[in-house]
């Protein structure tokens, strides 16, 4: 069923089976102190590796930019090794596997910068709550990044793109979307700056640019790509025209000549967001002619009814993939897709339970 989910693409130079993709997924799982991917995450990877491709979960760049309890890194050696437990998993499956990389700027709490504000574009506080290790708690204050401080931040980057190499990923994606530190670049509301990354939406994509062509640098474009939340507010960071700030986007992906571009796009309905912004995707595919990639609340029929009219190259699937384990082999065979859709209190929980405990169809 769906034969057009299933013909092979190329996303740049990463050759994917089919047009299904994993969603990158936070489940804090990882082993602390330290947040080092373990045996449990390789486990849970080897298990989705039959989509196509598999956006890793959000990963901290850095120590500055990780604020959520559990939540593996990219910035050391030791979690290097252990992402290697993942990538050599979903490779032996016949998988692929690229890292999300995440920078959370101003959605740090300072309980994990020893007491430090967060950094941002600009200095503007998030509504609503932190996750952190003690529970929820309100966001604080940012501190606006000094010029000559967002050097430092690439670098930041560029160093976690060398050890996602290391960790034998098949390339990485930037992590422009809900609301974290590129995101607060792009977006009215969070960049306030008057120096050359703010104002104009140029200005505001010019941290999104150095960022990717400091990933490009490492891995080359075609194995490069970027998630982007166009359409709506999120978490707090938003934007009286996106279709300005969003082209603007597309363009610097356009001119790098990026692998694939993602858009995670809620609809009135959403239900992981939801919002009446009206979706930027069919004016970002006049713009980035590579392949994109839509997500966000979509089912095996609207998937291929999406690739088949032309409006994306692929889809990916978060949520689903949480509790269909094998969810391309379930949507090929036109299987039901086990629920679990909106049990929040599995998704973030440690250990096994609601993480490595959803059986795949045949093993019933
Ligand atoms: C538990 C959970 C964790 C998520 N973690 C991330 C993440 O690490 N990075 C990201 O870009 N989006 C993240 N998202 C958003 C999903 O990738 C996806 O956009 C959202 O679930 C909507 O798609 P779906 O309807 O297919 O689930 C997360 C969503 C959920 C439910």
């Amino acid at each position: 069923m769906h034969d057009s989910l299933f013909q092979p693409i190329k996303f740049g130079a990463i050759e994917s089976k089919n047009r299904i993709l994993m969603a990158p997924l936070t489940r804090g799982r990882s082993t602390q102190p330290g947040s080092v991917p373990n045996e449990m995450m390789a486990t849970y990877y080897r298990q989705r590796a039959g989509a196509g491709l598999i956006i890793s979960e959000a990963t901290g760049i850095s120590v500055e930019g990780l604020g959520w309890p559990a939540a593996p890194g990219i910035w050391s050696d030791e979690q290097v090794e252990g992402w290697k437990l993942t990538t050599d998993a979903v490779h032996e499956e016949g998988g692929k596997i690229v890292l999300q990389m995440w920078h959370m700027g101003r959605l740090v709490h300072p309980d994990f910068l020893g007491g430090e504000p967060p950094v941002s574009a600009s200095a503007t506080c998030a509504p609503g709550h932190a996750h952190t290790f003690e529970g929820r708690k309100d966001h604080q204050q940012a501190r606006a990044l000094e010029t000559d401080e967002i050097k430092r931040v690439v670098a930041d980057y560029r160093h976690a793109a060398e050890n996602a190499k290391k960790a034998g990923f098949d390339g990485v994606q930037l992590h422009g979307a809900n609301g974290y530190l590129v995101d607060q670049f792009l977006r009215e509301t969070t960049n306030q700056r008057t120096d050359d990354y703010g104002g104009s939406p140029e200005n505001r994509t010019r941290f999104l640019r150095e960022v990717l062509e400091a990933l490009v640098d490492v891995w080359g474009a075609d194995r490069v790509s970027v998630r982007l939340s166009p359409n709506g507010e999120t978490q707090g960071a938003d934007d009286s025209n996106p279709a300005a700030v969003f082209g603007a986007a597309a363009r610097v992906v356009q001119e790098l000549g990026l692998g694939f571009l993602e858009l995670r796009e809620p609809g009135p309905d959403g239900t992981f967001g939801s919002t009446d912004v009206p979706k930027q995707s069919p004016l970002i595919r006049t713009i980035y002619t590579g392949p994109l990639v839509l997500n966000s609340d979509y089912t095996a029929e609207e998937a291929a009814e999406a690739v088949e009219t032309g409006k994306c190259d692929a889809i990916s699937f978060g949520r689903p993939y949480i509790s269909n384990p094998d969810l391309a082999e379930r949507i090929a065979k036109g299987a039901q897709w086990a629920e679990n859709v909106n049990v929040p209190q599995s998704w973030y929980l440690p250990g096994p339970a609601g993480y490595i405990d959803y059986p795949a169809m045949d093993d019933k």
